[in-house]
């Protein structure tokens, strides 16, 4: 008989997402009546700009004619991309990285996954708790979690760096030794930053005791204010010990439409077993060229068309668009009485739930009485218990309807 990957077996319950889609859709069949306000994934729902759609329909245009057309393109995604990245996005900040450490992809979620491809599962992982929950998923996935314990709903072998209130949601250094650790910044699910100095101090740790981090800036386009680095590699050697995923979905409304890309500088190195230095970006590269076709030419054009004058500036107005709702959300939910955390420099505001009430049975009374959906904390790490997640990305309609439910 075949055999399976048992560590999936040892994943808990299903993905938080799809969980919380089920439940949704339960309370929909019986209540057909009720307007539901949905406020739980990250999910955009403003149009892509025009500019991006003319880029596309360019490019689609071009797949008709034989001098034009584009069958397989490179997997590390098109020249014309990756240097518009490297360009708008590090050099304009006075970062030096070049076009061949990025690389193109359809998604950072599969990219946060798929780096473990080349670092194996013999490393002692970090998480900053809550947090989203691919990086620990994907570390079940490949063994290098450890056993789930029912007891203190964590895995074994990973180690949880609590972000709470009470520290001002600024991850402290590990005691222990560990391997990688994941920072994702702004941060999902808290919707908190961390700035210059805090960062820096990641970093150094990082070089001192030589591991890696796993820098997640998806939402790097929401911050507001100064002196929050957008990129990891406006820290002094960053390179050195970190790589970098952005995305497009946040930022220019992807989320249906694919298109990410991870930084793999050329000065990360890691140690084989015999203590030989190998280059991260070259192993990268492998991977990808092996495991992967590249983005679809449409697509890069379409992401390509975001670095435009006018792209900027359309895509600018869509996040600010989502900053307002984060703002009414904020106002609305303090006028409440709730006490609130993140939505400056993200678009996640993260709640207190009220005294008494787990993050699940707060998830219920809100979905029952308020037709709101948000993400219990508890479903990001137990350090998210007794918080709760809620998204600006909806229509301004619906953000202010659900700020006058919860007022009632
Ligand atoms: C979230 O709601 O945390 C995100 O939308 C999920 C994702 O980006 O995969």
């Amino acid at each position: 008989m075949f055999k399976i990957n048992e560590n999936y077996l040892e994943l808990q319950d299903n993905y938080l997402f799809s969980t919380i889609a089920k439940k949704v859709d339960e309370y929909k069949r019986k209540n057909p009546e009720k307007e539901i306000i949905k406020m739980g994934i990250g999910d955009v729902t403003r149009p892509i700009v025009p500019c991006i759609i003319d880029a596309m329909h360019k490019a689609v245009d071009e797949m008709k004619n034989e001098s034009t057309f584009r069958g397989y393109g490179p997997e590390q995604g098109y020249d014309f991309l990756r240097e518009k990245i490297a360009q708008f996005d590090y050099k304009k900040r006075n970062i030096d990285i070049s076009p061949d450490e990025i690389f193109v992809s359809d998604g950072s979620k599969c990219d946060v996954a798929n780096i473990l491809d080349i670092l194996g599962n013999e490393n002692k992982v970090a998480i900053t708790d809550p947090v989203y929950p691919v990086y620990l998923d994907t570390n079940v996935m490949i063994g290098a979690a450890g056993k789930y314990s029912k007891e203190t709903g964590m895995y074994e072998n990973t180690v949880y760096v609590p972000i709470k209130a009470e520290n001002n949601f600024v991850p402290e250094l590990p005691k222990e030794k560990v391997d990688i650790i994941y920072l994702c910044l702004p941060n999902n699910p808290t919707g908190t930053v961390l700035n210059k100095v805090e960062l820096k101090k990641w970093v150094d740790y990082a070089k001192e005791n030589k591991l890696l981090i796993l820098f997640d800036s998806a939402y790097e386009r929401y911050i507001t204010e100064k002196d929050i680095p957008h990129s990891i590699y406006e820290i002094e050697d960053a390179k050195e010990v970190a790589i970098e995923f952005r995305s497009f979905s946040k930022t220019a409304g992807f989320t249906g439409i694919r298109c990410a890309y991870t930084v793999v500088p050329k000065e990360l190195k890691a140690l084989t077993k015999e203590n030989k230095e190998v280059g991260l970006n070259k192993l990268w590269n492998r991977r990808m060229s092996t495991k992967f076709n590249g983005v679809s030419y449409i697509t890069q054009r379409a992401a390509e068309s975001v670095y435009s004058e006018e792209g900027q500036k359309q895509i600018e107005e869509n996040i600010a668009y989502y900053m307002e709702n984060a703002k009414i959300i904020r106002e609305g939910l303090n006028k409440a009485g709730y006490v609130t955390y993140g939505g400056v420099n993200a678009p996640y505001i993260w709640l207190k739930v009220p005294e008494g009430l787990t993050s699940w049975e707060f998830f219920d009374k809100l979905l029952e009485e308020k037709q709101i959906v948000g993400t219990p904390g508890a479903g990001f790490g137990p350090s998210g218990e007794g918080y709760f997640r809620l998204t600006a990305f909806g229509t301004r309609e619906n953000t202010i309807n659900a700020m006058k439910r919860m007022s009632n």
